[in-house]
Formats: structure tokens, sequence, C-alpha cells
């Protein structure tokens, strides 16, 4: 009768099934880390507008912190193409981060109140906007010129959005929720700006 032994580490042979198995351990305890330092990032960001208050002072909030990246971006010049192109990049995350609570949490709730239009036209210009943005950072990328004049034209467009949310929009949506209603938007509103933020 043959016996068979089984000798995994015969003659100095490296464990590389071991050291792979290690690898792999320490690279998800790293990418585990990872998630929670971004977590944690992203947690930080959003206490931000959570901290405003309700779903409507926290959007205000983020409409100035936008607002200041717009005036900053309008101070460079074509010779700062680095720094536009930093600011650009704060500008499309929060934009970004804010347009998505809205049209995946507001909005929505604006067409359950029976604003639909309203919901469907700010969605267009948000369209718009992201446009506006793609197109900085292209010019942004190349020779610079025209930058201004197309940050000017999209920070206008910005402002008049902003003004239609504000002073007309929002308010009525606002003074048609109860307070638990009020709150549950603002909760929802504020999970759905973790996962971007
Ligand atoms: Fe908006
Ligand atoms: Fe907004």
């Amino acid at each position: 009768m043959t016996t068979t032994t089984y000798k995994p580490y015969r003659n100095g042979q490296t464990d590389n099934s071991s050291n792979g198995t290690s690898a792999l351990v320490a690279g998800a305890a790293g990418f585990g880390l990872g998630l929670l330092a971004a977590a944690g990032r992203r947690a930080a960001v959003q206490a931000v507008t959570a901290a405003a208050g309700d779903w409507f002072e926290g959007l205000k909030a983020e409409h100035k912190m936008a607002r200041t990246l717009f005036e900053k971006l309008a101070e460079t010049t074509d010779d700062d193409k680095a720094k536009r192109a930093t600011l650009l990049l704060q500008l499309q995350h929060a934009i970004g981060k804010h347009n998505v609570q809205e049209e995946y949490v507001v909005y929505c709730v604006l067409r359950e109140h029976g604003q639909t239009d309203d919901a469907d036209e700010l969605h267009a210009e948000h369209g718009e906007l992201k446009q506006a943005l793609f197109d900085l950072e292209m010019i942004g990328k190349r020779q610079q010129t025209g930058f201004l004049d197309r940050l000017a034209e999209a920070r206008a467009a910005f402002e008049e959005h902003v003004r239609e949310e504000e002073d007309d929009i929002f308010p009525r949506l606002q003074s048609s929720l109860d307070a638990e209603q009020a709150k549950l938007l603002t909760g929802r509103m504020n999970r759905e700006g973790f996962k971007v933020a």
C-alpha cells in the first residue's frame, strides 16, 4: 500500500499561496480602512449641510458655498490654469452633490405635492449647468480664452435657478409639508447627499 504524505512546503519552497492570502487580507484591511476614511470624510462634508438645519436651510447653505466658488473663479486670470482647475473641481463636486440631493429627493417630493412642472423645469436647468461646467473644464484644459465669459453665463444661470428655488418653488413646497413630512424630507436628503459627498 502506498502512503501519500502531503507536504505543502518542501525544500524551502516559498509559501506563495500563504503569502498571497496574507497580501489579500492586508489589501482587504487596507481597503476597509480606506472605506472607513472615505465614510468619515463624506460624513464631515454632509455634516455642514445637516448642521444648517432643515432641508431648505441645508440647500441654501450649499447655494452660498457654490456662489463663493463662482466668485473665486471669477477672480482668476488666464495665467491661473492650475488654480482654475482646482476651484472648478471643487465647484463640480459641490454642485454635483447638491443636484443629486435635489434630483433624487427634493424634486421627487415636489412632484408628489403637485409641483411637477416646477420639478421638470428645475431638472432641465441642472442639465444646462452641467453642460456649462463641462465647457469650463474643456476651456480650462486648453487655451483659457473665453473662460471668464462662459463662467459669467454659468453664474447667471445658476443665480436665476437659485432665485427660483429659494424665492418661489421651495417656499411653496415648504408650506405644503407638515412637520413630520419636513423631517422625513430632511433625513432623506441628507442620506442621499452622504452617498456622494
Ligand atoms: Fe437646483
Ligand atoms: Fe439648489
